[in-house]
């Protein structure tokens, strides 16, 4: 087994949630200690997955037609490039994952595709993402770019950091750019008793968890859309998720705001 196996990557975990096929055995054993402690995190992947569909369709309707997808993990269904070339064939995306096995699978899927990329990044390191080669030379930074960065802060466990990368973003993109961020929720997994991170133990990229209002600090100097930031199940729900049982159990916080 070659050694990019053996330890878990919070890509190939979250693709274990949605029921994919990219997975190893040391990242589905990792997702399963995960799973027995958050019976809930599997169906907090799927909506935080269906709210990022809404959420492109609702950009490319709005008139966005390129993409910087920062944390974009394995490609699954319904992938940035596929929704908003439902809404626009002409649809830019720049896919960005810090995980080499990511980006690998995302390069495969798009070979032959001219008008998406799939490069290594950083989102810690927000001006290198948006000085790299392949995304300068995609994306057209004059115009609206809707910037993605969904279920990826929580990889980011200082809120400094998180914080300044998200302003690094904003302050870099034309007026009329959307963001789209979700991110898990403390009111969630505060509920289930954590004794150990097992993203700290087992992967590369430890996890944390914000407050509402502390997701709601990302936002800072955008306009936030309706309905605001809510659990991802109730981010303008109809076209792909249901209203969520028991929000306290939504686990994603959810929101997209526009920079005026
Ligand atoms: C839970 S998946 C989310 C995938 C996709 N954005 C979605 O919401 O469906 C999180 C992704 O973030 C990536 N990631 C973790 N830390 C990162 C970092 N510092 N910079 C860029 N990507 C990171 C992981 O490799 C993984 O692919």
């Amino acid at each position: 087994m070659d050694s990019s196996r053996k330890a878990a990557t919070a890509a190939r975990m979250y693709d274990y949630y949605l029921g994919g096929v990219h997975n190893f055995p040391a990242d589905r054993a990792a997702a399963d200690a995960v799973i027995e402690r958050f019976p809930f995190v599997p169906e907090a992947a799927r909506a935080n997955r269906a709210f990022l569909v809404n959420a492109v369709r609702h950009l490319a309707e709005s008139g966005i037609r390129q993409f910087l997808d920062i944390g974009s993990g394995i490609p699954t269904v319904d992938n940035v490039h596929a929704v908003a070339r439902r809404v626009d064939p002409g649809a830019r995306v720049a896919y960005v994952d810090i995980d080499p096995v990511a980006v690998a699978e995302s390069m495969e899927i798009l070979q032959g595709d001219a008008l998406a990329v799939a490069v290594r990044g950083d989102v810690q390191q927000p001006r290198a993402v948006l000085e790299h080669a392949e995304v300068r030379r995609l994306l057209d930074f004059g115009e609206p770019i809707g910037v993605i960065l969904a279920a990826v802060l929580h990889f980011v466990p200082e809120h400094r950091v998180a914080d300044d990368a998200v302003a690094t973003l904003i302050g870099s993109v034309a007026p009329g750019s959307h963001f789209v961020m979700s991110h898990s929720a403390t009111e969630s997994f505060e509920l289930f008793t954590a004794t150990e991170d097992v993203y700290q133990r087992r992967t590369s990229t430890p996890g944390t968890i914000r407050t509402r209002a502390e997701v709601e600090r990302l936002f800072t100097g955008l306009e936030l859309v309706e309905p605001g930031v809510v659990w991802a199940q109730e981010w303008r729900p109809g076209a792909v998720a249901g209203r969520v049982e028991s929000p306290r159990l939504g686990g994603i916080w959810a929101g997209v705001g526009r920079k005026a």
